[in-house]
């Protein structure tokens, strides 16, 4: 398995480029079973977790190309062959779930594993299932899978989430397009993926007024037809790269950056002492001198401060001037970098859902292993700001989620490289 070696202490100059966002190509491209018409994404990101949902899309006959390397990707939902995504490829990615929306609403039937993902928490799916209810699926659960229908269709309902989660907003989104009726989803996740969502879905001719508030109101249509559509940049791809001239110093334009992405954590950045300014470009973000002081956080749904920042917030907050304290609100067991950072020196206390961190001037490179994705990137953000060398293994959770991140933080000064294992 491949690890990335970084050197700490080069201060970081130039530009990163911001790739078009995994969480939201993630629920683009099952969107392509709502139609049998073509739907191309571009400004798509090159990961696995991307070839993972490609791989998921062809088992039930879609036909996927990827295009220019990798950036376009062009999908034909004419002929579905499954309706049943299997375990093999669904454990490997929770996202697998946002089928299951998506196939009712089209064949009325679905057939989805229960997911697995990052180790991060339960992540259960029952508001998900309550959604799809409402729109008058019947979901039962045997032998590990969900088993849905919905013979004569769905119908729209008025539906209140108990929580505003992103994934189960995409699924009854997604299935409501199609519906007989107009659907009120209250309580519906306001995250700029669900935005870009809408964006699509309305581009292939479906009816959605509201996405990005509390309350998205979809009027069911007959059919949805074909359209090209541009994947919105990654915020959390932004917001990790934000981190690195931060945590190491030095000054880094993120292009395609936006301060509307991530509006509390630039806040949080800021209050922290790191400059960041708007460009014709980008964002660009610079720590002068000095160490930064220490903030408090907790994550929150949008637009509170990312979950999927937690962790590289937390690498920041090791060698921050002062004491921070992070609250997760979103997933359990979410600190398991924590451990990790404390092997490069750092001073953690976990107690539930909150570590109290206490800056420390240095970290001491060392090796270090990877436990999910987020925690893998905060490993490498610690070894810009570490002395001497931090290994970091197991990184195929980083490949997820992060394009060539050596080759994008290479390109600004990092001393960092991958050593390919077996
Ligand atoms: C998405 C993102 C993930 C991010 C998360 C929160 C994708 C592919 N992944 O995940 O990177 O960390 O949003 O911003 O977009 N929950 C339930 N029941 C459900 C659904 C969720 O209890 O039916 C709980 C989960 O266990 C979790 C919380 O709600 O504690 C948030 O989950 P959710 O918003 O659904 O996240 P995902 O869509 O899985």
């Amino acid at each position: 398995m491949d690890s990335i070696v970084v050197t700490g202490g080069a201060e970081l100059r130039g530009t990163i480029p911001v790739a078009g966002a995994k969480n939201a190509c993630l629920t683009l491209m099952p969107a392509t079973l709502l139609t049998d018409e073509p739907l191309t994404l571009t400004n798509a990101p090159r990961l696995s977790d991307i070839r993972t949902m490609t791989q998921l899309l062809q088992s039930l006959g879609v036909e996927v190309t990827a295009l220019q390397e990798g950036r376009v990707l062009a999908m034909s939902s004419h002929d579905l062959t499954s309706v049943r995504a299997d375990y093999d490829i669904v454990r490997k990615m929770r996202a697998s779930n946002l089928v299951l929306g998506p196939l009712l609403a089209r064949a009325g039937r679905a057939v989805v594993s229960l997911p697995g993902g990052c180790a991060i928490g339960a992540r259960p799916m029952d508001i998900h299932i309550a959604g799809l209810e409402a729109l008058g699926a019947r979901i039962e659960l045997r032998d590990g899978y969900l088993h849905a229908e919905a013979p004569r269709g769905l119908r729209g309902a008025v539906i209140e989430q108990r929580f505003a989660s992103v994934g189960a907003t995409e699924n009854v989104v997604m299935a409501a397009t199609l519906a007989k009726g107009t659907t009120v989803l209250r309580n519906a996740a306001k995250e700029p993926e669900i935005v870009d969502l809408a964006k699509c879905l309305r581009a292939m001719g479906a009816k959605i007024d509201g996405a990005g508030s509390d309350t998205i109101t979809i009027q069911g249509v007959e059919r949805l037809h074909g359209a090209t559509h541009p994947v919105v940049a990654d915020r959390i791809e932004l917001g990790t790269y934000m981190i690195a001239p931060a945590i190491a110093g030095g000054e880094v334009e993120l292009t395609g950056g936006r301060r509307d992405l991530l509006p509390t954590f630039c806040e949080k950045l800021e209050e922290a002492g790191v400059t960041i300014t708007e460009t014709n470009a980008g964002l660009r973000v610079a720590r002068a001198n000095g160490r930064v002081r220490a903030v408090d956080v907790t994550t929150g749904i949008f637009p509170g401060f990312p979950t999927d920042l937690q962790a590289q917030m937390m690498a920041l907050m090791c060698t921050a001037d002062g004491v921070s304290v992070l609250e997760e609100t979103i997933f359990e067991n979410r600190f398991m970098h924590a451990p990790e950072l404390m092997r490069m020196g750092a001073r953690i206390a976990v107690h539930g859902g909150q570590a109290t961190v206490t800056g420390v001037e240095r970290l001491r490179g060392a090796p270090v292993m990877a436990t999910d994705l987020r925690a893998s990137v905060s490993l490498i953000l610690a070894g810009l700001a570490a002395e001497g060398e931090t290994r970091v293994a197991r990184v195929y959770h980083l490949d997820r989620g992060y394009e060539r991140v050596e080759e994008k933080l290479g390109a600004v000064g990092a001393r960092i490289e991958r050593v390919r294992g077996d």
